[in-house]
């Protein structure tokens, strides 16, 4: 009888341990090592595909090396395809991320329908074949030729990929499968470890694409986190507010795309619909203008979006002025209240001030930081700003106006959106293209923005 063997793994970075150890040494965490049983049996079998050490891999010249065509797998969802960088590749393997009831389920069950002539194999170890069902009803896509399998072992998942022979495989989610190689119980890095490497090694040898939905813990990291993300080719993260119904999907790595795209949904009554134009979502329609508002320029990986800053200044009730943001660095907020009050001489300290950027994004491009100070003003001055007007620049210390990178992006934004006019740094300037249609207010210190802004 095999032996049964117990290791330590530490539940934050993987790293394991014969002995039970207070902090992990590799991540640095205290108090992360538990227990997990590990059997291996001696005579493992390959999974799925035969024995590839028969004829190991002879070193090859560089230039010797066919790449072939680079297909990618079309999803038929454009957020999507631009996130991972045009499509999917063959034999990559995918890690969707999120929180739970984000919508990851739903993105993939909506992917895998609408691939319509591909064969895409759903396997959900969370929810039962009638509840799957029921949420494609909903979605309102015509069925296609996608397979549903309601199983958590991966020898018999095996068993149906090798039948089926599926062109994309979903795995719904990592964290609930378990294979019988290992005795620990599903979820733990061991067992998440073999699992992925599993479909790791599925995904290499046949070139089907894997997309593996991946749980996030309280700290925001995907639960077994290291392992995984070194394992897949592509880690894409599903975030937003659940208060709020838009989603961003992120690419935190990708082998084969740039990471600084992103996807933008907003999930419906009928599952997610890709919104291309960002600024329908975060700019609110107003039939009159406010004060306490002022439009800023913001930078999601390479998309420029424009967004509504929203603040409000009001004398303070009890003996501690209050300071809150949502969406926005509170310590930045503090600095740049520090630098209105000594540079331009507004006298903030006796105040409320509230900061808020509207549609519930976080922001934490520098760009804004000139819309931020002109929302709080102009709801300081109770002075409404222009809505055809709106800020890229950053605002230094010394009262300074700085420049921000992209600006001919950013600029061009604001163009097609309307703005008639756009606040920058005087530094930015210089590379601009003479034709512009929207004038350009350049601007080298805080108190030129004021004469310009608000009078
Ligand atoms: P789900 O995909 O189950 O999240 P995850 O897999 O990330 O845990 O999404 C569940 C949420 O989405 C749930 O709160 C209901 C909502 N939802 C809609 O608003 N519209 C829809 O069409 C669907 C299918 C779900
Ligand atoms: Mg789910």
């Amino acid at each position: 009888m095999a032996k049964i063997k117990t290791t330590f793994f530490c539940q934050n970075c993987g790293a394991d341990s014969p002995k039970w150890v207070g902090k992990c040494p590799s991540c640095g965490q205290w108090n992360t090592f538990v227990e997990e049983v590990v059997q291996k049996s001696s005579t493992k079998e390959q999974w799925l595909m035969p024995d590839l050490s028969a004829k190991p891999n002879a070193p090859k010249l560089i230039s010797e090396i066919e790449i072939g065509e680079q297909i990618r797998i079309d999803t038929h969802n454009q957020e999507l395809n631009r996130v991972l960088g045009g499509g999917l590749v063959p034999g990559s393997i995918v890690l969707l991320g999120g929180e739970p009831g984000i919508g990851k389920s739903t993105l993939l069950l909506q992917i895998a329908l609408q691939m319509k002539n591909l064969k895409v194999l759903y396997v959900s170890g969370e929810e039962s074949e009638h509840q799957i069902r029921m949420r494609a009803d909903r979605l309102n896509i015509k069925l296609s030729d996608t397979y549903i399998l309601t199983e958590t072992n991966t020898q018999k998942i095996a068993q149906s990929i090798k039948q089926l022979q599926p062109s994309v495989i979903i795995v719904d989610s990592i964290q609930t499968m378990h294979t019988e190689y290992v005795e620990s119980s599903a979820g733990s890095i061991s067992q998440i470890r073999e699992c992925a490497g599993e479909f790791h090694k599925y995904a290499k040898q046949s070139n089907t694409p894997v997309m593996l939905i991946g749980h996030i813990t309280k700290d925001g990291s995907l639960a077994g986190p290291k392992v995984l993300e070194h394992m897949v080719d592509t880690v894409l993260q599903f975030e937003g507010d659940r208060n709020y119904g838009y989603r961003i999907l992120r690419s935190v790595k990708n082998r084969f795309g740039s990471t600084s795209e992103l996807g933008i949904y907003e999930m419906q009554n009928t599952g997610l619909r890709q919104v291309s134009n960002p600024a329908e979502i975060l700019l609110s329609h107003r039939d009159q203008m406010l004060s306490g508002i002022a439009i800023g320029s913001t930078m999601e990986g390479l998309r420029p979006m424009l967004i509504e800053i929203q603040a409000l200044v009001s004398s303070a009730a009890y003996g501690t002025p209050q300071r809150s943001t949502t969406g926005f660095d509170g310590r930045r907020l503090n600095m740049l209240l520090a630098v209105l009050e000594k540079r331009a001489g507004f006298r903030l300290s006796a105040k409320d001030v509230f900061v808020n950027v509207a549609g519930g994004i976080k922001v934490d491009d520098p760009a804004i930081d000139l819309a931020v100070v002109c929302a709080i003003l102009s709801s300081n001055q109770d002075v409404e700003i222009n809505d055809k007007t709106c800020f890229a620049a950053e605002v230094g210390l010394s009262g300074e106006i700085r420049s921000v990178n992209r600006i001919e992006q950013r600029i061009a934004e604001a163009e097609k959106l309307g703005f008639e006019r756009i606040v920058i740094s005087k530094f930015n300037q210089k590379a601009l293209p003479k034709s512009l249609k929207i004038e350009i207010i350049a601007v080298n210190r805080i108190e030129e923005v004021l004469k310009h802004v608000f009078s």
